[in-house]
């Protein structure tokens, strides 16, 4: 009998490939002791960087493990919930519903907004772009990645030498893929609402250019289409070579130089929030940043992140409030509320440091310490239920409700140019 239930164990630890992502809520000193040591196991998938007893910390788990972990959180009391059930299963489905698409795209000759795309799919859709409002759009290439992708840039303009500008960037962390189609779905709305003349967009081209990266980290998002598996399709960070041979990737937004080497970064290559080795000496985020410097005269700097619904402003390096905080704070809540109007969803707001946790190297505060004073990062849909996988169907209304929070910091960042 008890070989017969071992054999049946280890069939069961085969067969059923499911990860499953723990939402745990630690309650003390003691419970974060234990987490920060569960942290060190590489097998684990921390989904959130903060490790606090005033937020909840999910966590992918792999099949094998699973049930060593909620050993060991039920036997030290740390209260914890089963977020997602079956991880595989929600990737499977992403895996097949693109796919689908992607024949149909093809066979229409369509894009369908409702649908995650791959960077090709991405680079071709640019181009349609252009090509059917080539007045105010145009496709700039800003370098290459570290595996020789191009980086492009679309660059909305109606004319003039440098005129103020705002910066929109989506993708750094690869798996993040709902940033990218609201990145996509919001281009396509600029152009369509310059072209229909809809408020504000032209009083904002008139005065000012857009800047949208849409694919920030293309080596990445090339890596996380590889497979439907969680270690291809969770990957965040770039795909670099580092000093240790095992681990890959530098944390692209621990990279920049502001505070580089702080707290609130890794300086071990195997960490998720692994810093890089030197401030910009990632190629990603050295040709932004050569962009912006080189230009001189970008008002705002917007970042796509998720996901936990957060519109924040810097630091996220410090607890001390940057000079325009209370100007900053409240163009967030006005628009989160924007955002709210249209579904309901709910944004908390405030400065990186205080709503995630200090993560130093971040490009806010870079952009900020340029004195692009309008600087932002959104952290998309959803709170946890789906976390990173967030289903298709939700893209488009993800990308209505941002657009109004986007178009409300771009409206105000024109005002005051
Ligand atoms: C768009 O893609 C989604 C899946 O991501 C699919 O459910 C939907 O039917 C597609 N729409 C069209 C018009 O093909
Ligand atoms: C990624 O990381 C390495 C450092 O480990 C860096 O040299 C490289 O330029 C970065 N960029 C990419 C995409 O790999
Ligand atoms: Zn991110």
């Amino acid at each position: 009998m008890r070989l017969f239930l071992a054999v049946f164990t280890l069939l069961l630890a085969v067969y059923c490939k499911g990860d499953q992502v723990l939402r745990i809520h630690a309650e003390t000193e003691g419970h974060l002791e234990v987490l920060n040591e569960l942290k060190q196991n590489r097998g684990l998938d921390f989904w959130t960087h903060g490790m606090s007893t005033h937020l909840p910390i999910d966590v992918r788990v792999p099949h094998l493990s699973l049930y060593a972990v909620k050993y060991l959180l039920t036997a030290n009391k740390i209260p914890f919930t089963v977020m997602i059930n079956n991880v595989q299963e929600l990737l499977e489905k992403e895996k097949e519903e693109m796919m689908s698409n992607a024949a149909m795209e093809r066979k229409t000759k369509s894009f369908n907004f409702t649908a995650y795309h791959t960077l090709d799919e991405i680079n071709s859709w640019m181009d349609t772009l252009v090509a059917s409002h080539s007045k105010v759009v145009s496709k700039v290439q800003i370098g290459n990645s570290y595996e020789n992708r191009p980086l492009y840039a679309l660059k909305f303009s109606t004319g003039g030498e440098n005129k103020p500008a705002i910066w929109i960037d989506a993708g750094i962390h690869s798996r993040e893929w709902i940033s990218h189609a609201t990145a996509v779905w919001i281009a396509n709305q600029i152009a369509t609402d310059y072209a229909s003349e809809r408020a504000p967009v032209p009083k904002i081209l008139g005065k000012m250019d857009i800047y949208m990266l849409i694919v920030a980290n293309p080596d990445g998002y090339v890596f996380t289409h590889k497979s439907s598996s969680p270690f291809y399709r969770l990957w965040r960070k770039n795909r670099s070579v580092t000093s240790d041979p095992k681990c890959f990737g530098v944390d692209l937004n621990r990279n920049w130089d502001a505070a580089f080497g702080g707290p609130g970064a890794s300086e071990k290559p195997c960490d998720e929030d692994y810093r890089g080795p030197s401030a910009n000496s990632e190629i990603e985020v050295k040709n932004i940043a050569k962009l912006i410097e080189s230009h001189g005269n970008f008002k705002s700097f917007i970042t796509l992140h998720s996901y936990k619904q957060l519109l924040m402003y810097p630091y996220s390096n410090t607890g001390t409030n940057p000079p325009d905080q209370v100007e900053l704070d409240t163009i967030a809540v006005s628009a989160s509320k924007a955002l709210s109007s249209w579904h309901g969803t709910v944004y908390t707001v405030g400065s990186i440091f205080n709503t995630i946790e200090q993560a130093s190297g971040s490009s806010v505060d870079w952009a900020y310490n340029r004195g692009i004073k309008y600087s932002f990062a959104f952290e998309l849909r959803d709170t946890g239920k789906y976390g990173f996988l967030l289903p298709a169907d939700q893209i488009v209304s993800t990308s209505r409700e941002t657009w109004l929070a986007i178009k409300y910091i771009m409206e105000y960042a024109c005002d005051k140019s």
